[in-house]
């Protein structure tokens, strides 16, 4: 049985270690913000919102939340966001998504000053994460970097695939495994021979939005596997894009799902917040 990478373990120690560097930014009369722009209704961003707003009460940082009409227009999105990004007392914006489909996230996206974009979305963000240069980093795959070197799992030299290559997930994971000086492959959908090339992986990222779709034919003995998928199965129960049942036995690390990668992604939007307002006492 593989070492279970304890996901919501790991997200109390980083959120407890902020709420620390937040009360001694306190201490020198530094503030943390956040701004939550949520957009109608939806039930699924009503309970990630949520969530945000309780780790940032955890922590001590203020979330400031704006609960817009389903139907707002662009110009008014789009001046909420510049409004929020003159505003010195805010440290960090983040617009949950998806957006309504009249609306232009991506325009909203690049609307966000790059020094408040949490959430590292914009351009200069996801362009300076490729270049080697300081910036926001997109929050779930800066939470599988954590969970790894948490779990003394060593990244350099390893073969490292990625398999997905959003904008959100796969793209920045490649980034950041080659950062730490990782081999990195990044498989899609056009990928020839998936599980062999899987099967090469001393590190295996599965963010291909399929449930229980990695079974051990793709997965080398000892191998640590990431699973960044959610999904409710067919059994009612949530699972994620790797059969754990199938691979758990060939492995020597795994995350679960529930609570693997998934309570990462919040502590390190937090931990960007402190970072943002840290910055904000040096520049
Ligand atoms: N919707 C689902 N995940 C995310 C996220 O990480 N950030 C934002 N802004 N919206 C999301």
């Amino acid at each position: 049985m593989a070492f279970i990478i304890d996901g919501k373990k790991i997200s109390a120690e980083i959120k407890e270690e902020l709420r620390e560097t937040v009360a001694a930014l306190k201490e020198k009369g530094v503030s943390v913000c956040l701004a939550v722009i949520q957009v109608g209704d939806d039930p699924a961003s009503s309970v990630y919102v949520g969530n945000k707003k309780k780790a940032c009460a955890f922590i001590g940082i203020e979330s400031r939340a704006f609960e817009l009409p389903a139907d707002i227009s662009q110009e008014e999105l789009m001046d909420l966001v510049g409004d929020l990004n003159a505003d010195p007392s805010v440290d960090g914006i983040l617009v949950q998504l998806p957006l309504p489909s009249h609306l232009n996230e991506k325009e909203v996206t690049r609307a966000i000053s790059p020094e408040k974009d949490v959430d590292g979305f914009h351009p200069q963000n996801v362009g300076a994460l490729s270049i080697g240069e300081e910036g926001f980093v997109s929050c779930t795959p800066a939470g599988i970097i954590q969970l790894l070197k948490r779990s003394g799992i060593e990244i350099e030299g390893k073969e490292c695939v990625v398999v997905g290559r959003s904008n959100i997930v796969g793209k920045p994971m490649a980034m950041l495994l080659l950062r730490e000086n990782g081999t990195v492959t990044v498989c899609h959908s056009r990928t020839k021979d998936l599980p062999k090339v899987c099967s090469r992986a001393d590190i295996l990222v599965a963010a291909i939005g399929k449930p229980r779709f990695f079974d051990d034919t793709y997965v080398k003995e000892g191998a640590a596997v990431i699973d960044v998928g959610i999904h409710r199965g067919d059994d009612g129960k949530l699972c994620g894009d790797v059969d754990f049942q199938k691979v758990k036995d060939k492995v020597s690390a795994i995350t679960p799902v529930p609570g693997g990668v998934g309570p990462m992604t919040i502590a390190m939007l937090m931990y960007n917040c402190v970072e943002a307002a840290k910055r904000k006492t040096t520049s």
